[in-house]
């Protein structure tokens, strides 16, 4: 029997704990189903080989020595890795990982492009307006939106989940334009696409979707000045991290109409919405936003897969190797 012990800082699809389980080790999952404070999860570090964490979970270097001597690994379960300090993890050498894939890939492309199509044809009004009994009967004027044939795509970002949202709308009949760090002459050639810079993008593009991670060069790569670039008939899909997105900006170019629409899975200030609560109630007020509360990776599939992927980063870790998705500072 292995004496190997891991805490899981909130509960995740059994697919991954029952992995770590089935190794021996003693696995502990919070008991509470919130965010741990600081105190709580620093409490929880003490003699233990792996955390099993969450984007929510603010890690730093403080979090990291609470886990010492014994601490190998910190296993985050999500793509995105800004809310762990790389730099004091490398220090201490210990293993950070995340849990990439291809099922998340394909739920979160999913995901944007339903929010695309709910934008364009505005279903989140459409809604409302059946809820508040205002539907009287057929119009014809009655909430015409847009359509994605015939439109510009500008994907910000052209890794696996960028891919995906192309592969999806490739039958859409639309046309493809990307901003990313190097060239991707398949994709260009597979989807007439075309590598510009970011501004080109933003004035070019009818749907403008992001796709980087949150480093210090993307945050705020979206803001009050680049937005005024945007057509007034375009919309922007935020489903990778808030903020890479200025949300002020946003706001203002929404409420001044200077572009059509946004949809919005992530927020600036996470996990609080509220980091100028006044304007996240104006947010609210707007009819041409929708907002969905960081669920691009909400499916089963995905989300059982992160758990193994995470699981199968500490079972690496602890028996001596590099983990699958080790992720180190750049
Ligand atoms: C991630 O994995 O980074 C997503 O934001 C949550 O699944």
């Amino acid at each position: 029997m292995s004496s190997f012990s891991i805490f899981v800082s909130r509960c995740i699809p059994d697919a991954g704990l029952s992995l770590l389980k089935k190794q021996g080790y003693k696995v502990k999952v919070s008991p509470h189903d919130r965010v741990l404070t600081k105190g709580e999860l620093l409490r929880e570090m003490k003699d233990i080989d792996a955390l099993l964490c969450l984007l929510t979970d603010k890690i730093d270097g403080e979090i990291m020595d609470a886990g010492s001597p014994r601490l190998k690994i910190i296993a985050n379960y999500a793509v995105g890795f800004d809310n762990i300090d790389l730099k004091a993890a490398a220090k201490r050498r210990l293993f950070i990982s995340n849990t990439p894939g291809p099922e998340i890939t394909e739920s979160v492309a999913e995901f944007t492009v339903t929010l695309m199509l709910a934008l364009a044809r505005r279903v989140g009004e459409a809604e409302r307006f059946i809820r508040a009994h205002k539907y009287r009967g057929w119009e014809p004027m009655l909430l015409m939106g847009q359509d994605l044939y015939g439109k510009t795509i500008g994907i910000v970002g052209l890794g696996r989940i960028g891919g995906g949202v192309a592969r999806r709308l490739k039958s859409f009949g639309v046309k493809f334009i990307y901003n990313s760090q190097s060239r991707n002459a398949d994709f260009e050639k597979e989807f007439g696409a075309r590598r510009m810079s970011l501004e080109a993008l933003l004035k070019q593009a009818d749907f403008v979707t992001l796709h980087v991670p949150l480093t210090r060069e993307t945050r705020y790569l979206i803001n009050r000045k680049n937005i005024k670039l945007m057509k007034k008939t375009a919309y922007l899909i935020n489903t990778a991290r808030g903020p890479v997105v200025e949300e002020k900006a946003v706001l203002q170019a929404l409420s001044k109409k200077q572009i059509a629409g946004a949809a919005i899975d992530v927020y600036e200030c996470e996990p609080a919405i509220d980091c100028d609560l006044k304007d996240h109630m104006e947010l609210r007020k707007l009819d041409n936003i929708i907002m969905t509360p960081h669920i691009a990776s909400a499916t089963i599939a995905a989300r059982s897969a992160m758990a193994e992927a995470a699981a199968r980063n500490i079972i690496a870790a602890l028996q001596g190797k590099t983990p699958p998705n080790a992720v180190k500072p750049e």
